[in-house]
């Protein structure tokens, strides 16, 4: 009770505020996406997402001991796959030679100690756009667990660590886990983007792989942002069926539902800061409205403290280099 209790007292200086700190982040909490694309010497800007870029392989290279330095421990991959090998099977996702399977050896090669997560779904290389296989206009589950089972194997022995399920369809995570163990993967972990909605703010990261989808929306798989019981479900099935870890998706519009999911797991929380969280940042930044540096890690610091252990972001590079 005041005057005996006087809260300022900790807050009189920066000595006192970052000893009485309660949410601390460090470079290794984050994951650092990654797009890739055939060619050479290729580093393509994203035109919205202002300071992101497409990468080919000889370039990754460089970029991934760039990272190392910087203390980022974690990549996600994501390959952006020439129209013309994009069909409604996946087949391209499953060629041991495929740009995936070569970014992983890519990675792996110029820097052993980097955690290779990949990015499981069909968008990239589906003729529609969509995650999974379509028939008469919807999106299959069954038939597109299967392949996604078949096409985490093909990553996991390329060399990732971890596969990342993003496609929402569902049971995809047992597929995934028994396929893994079948082809004797056991160590190869699934981080699975359990509670994923539906949202408006992909809409960037789908111009950076050039997979929006070409009829329809994403609603019959992607949860619907008005939910929260349901996110929660959804990542106990998950854990259920097999991830070692799990994820909220998009970050700032979500922080009621990371705490919540964190509050009732015990495996680790990933959340994912997507493109369009990152593209409002730019935009507002370069218009002089906003402080890019301090908005930035005011979010990455509210992400963490709302129950993130690990965040995934366009930003690791540049908040690194801050921390
Ligand atoms: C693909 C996938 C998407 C993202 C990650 N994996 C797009 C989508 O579901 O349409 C979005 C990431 C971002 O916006 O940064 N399944």
């Amino acid at each position: 009770m005041y005057p005996l209790r006087r809260n300022r007292r900790l807050r009189t200086t920066d000595a006192i505020r970052s000893m009485v700190r309660e949410t601390v982040l460090v470079p290794a909490n984050l994951m650092v996406p990654l797009f890739i694309t055939e060619g050479k010497q290729v580093k393509e800007e994203i035109a919205s997402m202002p300071g992101y870029y497409r990468y080919s392989l000889d370039l990754l290279k460089d970029e991934i001991k760039l990272l190392y330095r910087l203390g980022l421990r974690s990549v996600l991959l994501f390959v952006k796959v020439p129209d013309h090998l994009k069909d409604n099977k996946g087949t391209e996702a499953l060629n041991a030679d495929g740009l995936m399977q070569r970014a992983i050896k890519t990675v792996k090669d110029s820097q052993p100690e980097m955690h290779v997560f990949t990015d499981v779904a069909l968008d990239p290389y589906s003729s529609y756009g969509h995650d999974g296989i379509v028939e008469n206009g919807k999106i299959v589950n069954d038939p597109t667990v299967a392949v996604l089972s078949e096409m985490a194997v093909s990553h996991a022995r390329a060399g990732a660590d971890f596969v990342a399920p993003s496609d929402m369809m569902d049971g995809r995570i047992f597929g995934m886990r028994s396929a893994l163990e079948e082809a004797g993967f056991h160590d190869t972990g699934i981080m699975s983007y359990s509670a994923k909605y539906a949202s408006a703010f992909y809409g960037p990261f789908r111009d950076a792989l050039d997979s929006a989808p070409g009829f329809g929306d994403k609603k019959t798989y992607q949860m619907d942002p008005a939910n929260r019981l349901e996110a929660i479900r959804e990542t106990l099935m998950d854990i259920e069926e097999g991830a070692d870890m799990v994820m909220v998706k998009p970050g700032l519009c979500y922080l009621d539902i990371v705490r919540e999911i964190k509050d009732q797991v015990t495996v680790p929380v990933s959340v994912y800061q997507v493109s369009g969280e990152y593209a409002m940042i730019k935009a507002a930044a370069e218009k002089g409205w906003l402080d890019h540096d301090a908005v930035m890690m005011e979010q990455a610091i509210a992400i963490k403290r709302a129950g993130a252990d690990i965040i995934a972001t366009y930003f690791a590079k540049d908040i690194a280099k801050l921390l």
